[in-house]
This record gives structure tokens, sequence and C-alpha cells, in this order.
């Protein structure tokens, strides 16, 4: 039974049971209904709870239905039948109150919760509004602004907060269900106070439109946060039914929508990451002490990582000078977690003080549990680390390089012991981006596998499993397509209409905008490293090594492809002339691009990749692809993921563009055997996402 009722003297208490996160499937919301008939007729119930057992209150809608034909009975009935009932009802909240599981408590008469529980409306991150009475509800009980915001932000709000704001009636002193139960004796008797009865408040267009304005920026491209802004504010001049009604029509068209589909997509993905088959059942290792090998951008990102999650950390350096630099690298990180107000002062002091060393002896390692090198990228270098790694390090010890495109095979193979060594691929900064990729090199044992994902869960962070080549996942997929999009601009496109047409896309940052910020000493780097495999055809983007060659780095230097000063970065006036040139040494009449052509020869260059990548293992599944590049280049989450987006588009007209750019260069547009495949069998990416729900 997933729903029971039971009577506690004069109080009727309904338990709502479905683990792990109480969603309401359609047989909670039939057991919801049938209990709430059960209390209606019990006549020695003079007042009611309703409890969750488990971890957590009703975290909202089971998302594994999204999509299917509804089933009834509907959600805003069933909390309309709550609501309707005439004796008092006290929801009584802990863990995590979201979307329908808040709405539910508005429906309840009376909300008491734990003081570490939190309640948000999360439904416009997966493309939805509140579609049980969200918009309609909040606002009546907390007020426009604070609903709006609520709404709006997805935020989920700590209970103390939740108090002030008047969203729950009381916060539980002890025992949840002994003080739900004192609360409903106090109500038992009285009418209920239905918030569906209350008085909307007034309206505030000029409040509206400031935020919807606010959204066009921080919501760019997406559509469900502004209407859920016009479903609150219509609802303040309708009666509440009709309220009701049209908040329903707009949840099911938003529920229709591409926009959804995609965020559902990525909601599930990035769970289903998690569920390898390789170390289902295996132990991870004990994770407490950490070495980080180089103290730079990633290494004190890491150590900072690792820190915020309770982990002791062991910093390796060169020498005094570069170990204090990293030390004040690590406090000023930790310092910058103080002000966003993610640590508390006195937890940085202690950290400092007790939880982080910088050392310039990898002895100090002796007693690591896992150690990260993130040493400069050069295979030497990480070879002789390694070796000095394995005389230090205790039996058992997982190894790990951060490196960004190096073998791991061949770093494992400067060691006695492979099967502790894997790759885990930090994204810059690294103690704020969620991904990361494990790399699972040929000897990697599956304990130390397990190790990298329980480390990412630790970190909270999202692990995606990545196989050994040039780049793994994100970094293969991202030279391939910024290979395309060079091309264009060699070709006559401008690198300002192409980082244009690809923000209007929807991606964070234009690439130009991101090489600016990487610094292009780094793709300089990449491609003398690279030089000496470069087949013959494969087109050099020689302007990109001018500018470097004239100290134009990128932000770091106050000018790249844009110059940087106090205002917005600025467009070059010098940057046109400096392409002609460079045109006119390669023989290339230059001519235009239109930003959808623009888009999809980038799109195309990046699916085509993202199928060898899932086609020779590199990745598992299309899903680990689109989790990559969500979490880690800026790819709009509100269209899933490349391979999530090629799937909408048709996989055939893909193909098609591919075999069209190929009439003009058969060697960067060769395509990918998998995609031919599945355009043969007519089959989808989706369709190798087995596993995955729903
Ligand atoms: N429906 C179905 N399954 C859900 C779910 C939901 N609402 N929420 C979580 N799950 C599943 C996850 O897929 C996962 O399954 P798995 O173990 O098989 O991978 C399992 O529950 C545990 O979830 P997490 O790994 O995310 O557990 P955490 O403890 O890290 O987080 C949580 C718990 C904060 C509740 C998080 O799962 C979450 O944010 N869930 C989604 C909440 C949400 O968006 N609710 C609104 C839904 S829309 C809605 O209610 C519409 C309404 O207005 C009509
Ligand atoms: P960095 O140049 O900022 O830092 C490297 C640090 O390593 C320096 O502080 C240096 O003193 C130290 N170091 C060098 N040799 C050492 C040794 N033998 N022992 C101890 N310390 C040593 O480089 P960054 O950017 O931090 O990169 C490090 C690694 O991380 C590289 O492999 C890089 O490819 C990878 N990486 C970089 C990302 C980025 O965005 N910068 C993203 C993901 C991975």
């Amino acid at each position: 039974m997933s729903v029971t009722y039971r009577r506690d003297g004069r109080i009727g208490v309904i338990t709502i049971e479905n683990p792990p996160v109480n969603a309401l499937s359609q047989a909670v919301r039939a057991g919801l209904m049938q209990a709430a008939a059960e209390f209606a007729a019990d006549n020695r119930a003079q007042a009611g709870v309703i409890l969750c057992a488990g971890r957590t209150w009703v975290a909202g809608a089971d998302i594994s239905e999204f999509g299917k034909p509804p089933a009834e009975p509907f959600l805003p009935d069933v909390i309309a039948a709550i609501e309707g009932l005439d004796k008092p009802v006290v929801a009584a909240l802990h863990g995590t109150a979201l979307g329908g599981g808040l709405e539910l408590a508005l429906g309840a008469h009376a909300r008491i919760a734990v003081s570490n529980a939190r309640m948000g409306l999360p439904e416009v991150t997966l493309g939805l509004l509140p579609g049980a009475g969200g918009t309609q509800r909040l606002p009546r009980l907390v007020g426009l602004e604070p609903a709006l915001k609520t709404i709006t932000s997805a935020r989920q709000i700590p209970a103390p907060e939740a108090a002030d704001l008047g969203l729950i009636d009381r916060i539980a002193d002890g025992d949840l269900t002994s003080a739900a139960l004192a609360l409903a004796e106090e109500l038992a008797g009285q009418a209920p106070r239905r918030t569906g009865d209350l008085p909307a408040p007034a309206a505030d267009p000029a409040l509206a439109e400031a935020l919807k304005a606010k959204l066009a920026r921080t919501a760019r491209g997406q559509i469900a946060q502004a209407t859920a802004v016009d479903a609150v504010t219509e609802g303040l001049s309708l009666p509440f039914a009709e309220g009701m009604a049209m908040e329903r029509a707009a949840f099911r068209a938003l529920m229709d929508s591409p926009q959804r589909a995609a965020l559902i997509h990525a909601f599930f993905a990035e769970r289903a990451v998690g569920h390898l088959p390789q170390i289902k059942g295996v132990e991870p290792r004990p994770l407490d002490r950490m070495g980080v090998i180089g103290g730079g951008t990633m290494g004190a990102g890491i150590a900072v990582a690792a820190l915020l999650a309770g982990l002791d950390v062991t910093l390796i350096e060169r020498d005094a000078e570069a170990a204090a630099k990293a030390q004040a690298t690590v406090a000023k990180l930790l310092d910058g977690s103080v002000k966003r107000g993610k640590l508390e002062a006195a937890r940085r002091d202690v950290i400092l003080s007790d939880s982080f060393r910088t050392d310039t002896d990898y002895a100090a390692l002796s007693q690591a549990d896992l150690i990260v090198e993130a040493v400069f990228e050069a295979m030497e270098v990480k070879e002789q680390v390694f070796r000095a790694l394995d005389r230090v390090a205790k039996p058992g010890a997982v190894l790990a390089t951060n490196t960004s495109y190096l073998d791991v095979n061949r770093i494992a193979d400067a060691t006695g012991r492979p099967a502790d060594v894997i790759g885990l691929h930090f994204f810059s900064p690294a103690h704020v981006m969620r991904l990361l990729e494990v790399v699972v090199a040929d000897r990697t044992a599956p304990e130390v596998v397990a190790t990298g994902f329980a480390l990412a869960r630790r970190l909270k962070k999202i692990a995606v499993r990545a196989g050994v080549c040039d780049g793994f996942i994100g970094n293969r997929i991202l030279s391939h397509y910024r290979a395309a999009v060079d091309a264009m601009v060699l070709d006559g496109a401008s690198p300002y209409q192409i980082d244009r047409a690809l923000v209007n896309f929807g991606f964070a940052m234009g690439p130009y905008a991101v090489s600016d910020l990487a610094g292009l000493d780094i793709g300089y780097m990449t491609r003398q490293r690279k030089a000496a495999d470069r087949h013959p055809r494969d087109r050099v983007p020689v302007f990109a090594d001018r500018l470097y060659e004239q100290g134009r780095l990128g932000r770091k230097t106050g000018r790249g492809y844009y110059i940087y000063g106090d205002a917005a970065p600025q467009e070059d006036p010098e940057l046109a002339p400096l392409l002609d040139r460079v045109r006119a040494d390669l023989g290339i009449t230059p001519r235009s691009f239109t930003d959808k052509e623009i888009v999809a020869r980038t799109m195309a260059a990046m699916v085509n990749e993202a199928a060898r990548v899932v086609g020779d293992g590199t990745a598992l599944r299309p899903l680990d692809v689109d989790v990559v590049m969500l979490n880690g280049y800026g790819f709009p989450r509100w269209r899933g993921g490349p391979m999530h987006w090629a799937d909408r588009q048709g996989l055939r007209a893909i193909l098609d563009d591919i075999r069209r750019f190929a009439a003009e260069d058969n060697h960067f547009w060769q395509p990918a055997d998998l995609l031919c495949d599945l355009v043969a069998g007519g089959r989808s990416f989706a369709d190798l996402n087995e596993g995955t729900k729903p």
C-alpha cells in the first residue's frame, strides 16, 4: 500500500510511502483520494495529519509518467478533495517538499516542518509550471513577489525562511509526528483554513514586467519561466476555480513542448550516468584523505572541491614558492565560497588549519587514499610524477590523472600498479563545475572506477564514464566542432557572427569568447602538440596562431578575439583585416554564411563526432554524451544535449547535411558509421539509451 489511513485518538493519520522520494504516482494519487474519503467518513476523526515515510516528504509529481497519457485521478483533483474536507488537515514536512509535493501541502489547512526541511517549486527546471495549484495558491498564501520569485527561481526555501514567509505555520520542536499530531489536536473542531479561499493579492504589472525582462536574460530561450509569470498574474484577477483551469491549460501546453521533453531527458540522463553495469555491487575503496599534485588552476580548484566536501587534502608543489602560491590560491577560493554564502567563515579557518596542507615532498602522500595529479600537460612530466607516486603511495591508493587529452594507459604504465590508475577529468573552475569524466583505462580495476564515482557523489558532481582516447568524450567532440567553426572563419565567417549565432541557439558562450576565456595559448599548445599527426587536408586556424604570436592571449592579456576593459567585451576592428590577410595568403575567396548555416555546420560536426564517440565505446550511450555537453560545455539544457537534439531534428536530416558539406570537403565531413547505421535502420540515439527512464 503506498497510502494508508489510521486513526490516533481523534486524529486521522494518512501516511504516504512510495520510495525513494514519495513521488505522486497514479497509485499514490488514487491512494490519497481513498484515504481522504476514509478520513472524511471517520466520524471519530476530528482533524487529520498527512505524513510521509522514508527520507522525504513528497518530492513532486512522478516524472517518469510525463509524456505518457495522463491517468486519473489527476493531482489538482486530489488536492482539491483534501482542501475541500470539512475537518482541518495538517501537512507534516521533512526532507524536500517539491513541486506537486509542495502543492499538496498548500492544499492542506496547516503546515508544519522539521527545521532542516526545504520546500520549492522546481517545475520550471523541467520546462513546466506548477500544475496543481502552485501558481494560484502560493501567491494567496505568501504574497505576490515571494510567490513569483519562488516559482521562477526554483529555489529550495529552508524551513525557517518558509516560516517567516508564512509558507509553513510552525517548525516542529522535536519529533515531527508528535508535533504534527499536537497541531492537529489544536485545530480539531475548528473550520479548515483553505488556501484557495484566501483573497488574491493585488496585481503589480511593473513587478511582473521587470521579472520577465530579467528572465529574458537569465532563462534565455526558455518558455516555462515567462509562462509561469503569466499564469500567476492572470490568476490574480480570476475566481480561484477559473485560475486553476487556466493554470491547468498552461501546464498541459508546456507538457507538450519540446523543451519539457529535453529537460526531463536531462534529468533522467544525469541520474542514469551513475548506473554502470561494470560497477554494480562493487564497493568503492575508502575515501578520506586526498592528495593533489600541482596547485595551479586545476589542482587548487580540485583541492577546494574536496575540502568543501569534508575531505582531508595534502597538496604537493614543485618548490616552496609554488607551494605558498597554491596555499594562497586555495585560501582565496575558500574566501570566495564564504562570500557566496556557501561556507561559514569559522569553518574556513578550521579547514585551513586542520584539513589542508601543502608540501614539496611526495612522501607526504604516503597515507592518501586517492591522489589526483594536475601538473603540466606533458607526457614526460606525468610519467615522472606517476613513477614517484608508485614509490610513495600506500597499497590500494587510487592514482588519478586530471589530464585533458593524454593517454591514461601510458600514464598507468609508468607504475607497477596499473589497476589502481584512472583518469579523473575535472572541469575548470573545478570547485564550481559539476562535471567529472571518469576515464577508465584498459587495466583500471572496477573498485577504482567505483571509487571515482563515489568521489563524484561526495563532491556533489556528476560523473560520466569515458574511455581512453585523445580528449575523452567532451574535449574530443569539442576539438571536432571547433574545427568546423574555425573552417567557417577561414572561409569568410566572422568570429563575432559565429559567437552570436551559437549564443542565440542557446550556448552559454560563443566559441571565440570561450577561447579568450581559456587563453589562446592553450589552443596554440594543443595545435603544436598535434602538429606531427596532422593530415595534409586538415585545415589549420592560422588566424588563431597569428593572434597568439601577437601576444593576444585573450582575457588575461586584455585582448584576444575581443578587447577587454572595464566595459563589456568589445569587438576588435583590427580582426577583420587580419582575417582577410590570412585568407588571401591561403588563396581563399571569402564567402558569407547565414546564422542558420553556422548552427547547422556546428551541430552536424558535434553530432557526427559524438556518434563516433558512442560508436567506438568512448561513451557508453548517447545520454552520456548529452550529460557531458550539458554540464561541461555550456550546451543549452532546454535542448537536452546534442544527441537528444539530433533525434528531434531527425538523424536523416543531419546525415543529409553532412553529405552536403562533404561535397566541398570530404576529408572533414565523413559521416560516422553509427549515424549511417541508425538512419539505415530507422532508429534514433534514444534507442541506444537502454535502461533509462522513462
Ligand atoms: N519522479 C520520479 N522519480 C523521481 C522523482 C520524481 N519527481 N524525483 C526523484 N526521482 C528518482 C530519481 O530518478 C532517482 O531514481 P534512480 O535512483 O533510479 O536513479 C531517485 O528518485 C533518487 O533521486 P536522486 O538521485 O535525485 O536523489 P537525491 O536525494 O539526490 O535528490 C530530490 C532527491 C531532491 C528529490 C531530487 O531527486 C529531485 O530534485 N527530484 C525532482 C523534484 C522535482 O522536480 N519535482 C517536481 C516535479 S514536477 C511536478 O511536481 C509537477 C506538478 O506541479 C504537477
Ligand atoms: P597550471 O599550469 O595552472 O598548473 C600546473 C601546476 O603543476 C603548476 O602550479 C606547477 O608548478 C605544478 N607542477 C608541475 N610539475 C609538477 C611536479 N612535478 N610536481 C608538483 N607540481 C608540479 O595547469 P592547469 O591548467 O592546472 O592544468 C593541469 C592539468 O589539468 C593539465 O594536465 C591540464 O591538461 C589539465 N586540465 C586543465 C584544465 C583547464 O581548464 N586549465 C581543465 C581540465 C584539465
